[in-house]
């Protein structure tokens, strides 16, 4: 087949434009979630990571089904697309119900680990968000620590309501729908200083 930049059909869709926002959706399973969020929200730019090969097909179907153009998709590690953005470069952060590993022996193949909670700080903006969800108590504790150890972020929760409720615009997760965890899910929001 010739594969030459001529032969390749241009995208029945309008790119999106610059000048918007950019937030990152790191983990982003079937991609409900993420494709939910970029056609809510227009004025921004999405980006996906997902390692988990039938998660990016999942999202494809979607992004086609709802006809977005905001979103593009990243097959692979988020520490690897991390290490290639610039400083100060998006807007928000969304981690929602990471693999919990509940084990302690397993701890340490977290996803958020000190290095990783300054890669993030690196890449947001002063003012953006990271915004955590589990169900998984431990996770919850681990995360709160991790993140307010880092001397970039601050926990934005004021009363127990910012962190037992969602925020306003969730769109519920199919991980998040299938309660494995051991308490209800836990709502964090970090904002870089
Ligand atoms: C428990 S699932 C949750 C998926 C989705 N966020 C949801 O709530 O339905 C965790 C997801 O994180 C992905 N994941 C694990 N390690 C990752 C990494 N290093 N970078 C990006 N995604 C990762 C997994 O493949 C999996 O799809």
């Amino acid at each position: 087949m010739n594969l030459d930049a001529s032969s390749i059909t241009p995208p029945p869709y309008p790119l999106p434009s610059r000048g918007g926002g950019v937030v990152l959706e790191i983990g982003f399973g079937g991609g409900e979630h993420l494709v939910a969020q970029a056609a809510a929200h227009p004025e921004l730019r999405f980006i996906g990571v997902e390692p988990f090969l039938n998660g990016v097909a999942s999202c494809l179907r979607h992004i086609e089904e709802s006809g977005v153009a905001n979103v593009r998709l990243h097959h692979g590690d988020a520490r690897d697309v991390l290490a290639c953005l610039p400083d100060a470069s998006l807007d928000r952060i969304d981690i929602l119900f990471p693999d919990p590993w509940p084990k302690k022996r397993h701890w340490k193949r977290r996803l958020i680990q000190l290095e990783f909670v300054a890669e993030l700080a690196r890449v947001l903006k002063p003012g953006a968000e990271v915004r955590f969800a589990t169900d998984w108590a431990n996770y919850a504790a681990w995360t709160l620590e991790v993140f307010t150890r880092n001397p970039h972020f601050s926990w934005t929760a004021e009363r127990a309501a910012d962190w037992r409720t969602a925020w306003s615009g969730h769109v519920t997760t199919r991980y998040e729908q299938k309660r494995l965890g051991d308490c209800t899910p836990v709502w964090l929001r970090f904002a870089r200083m």
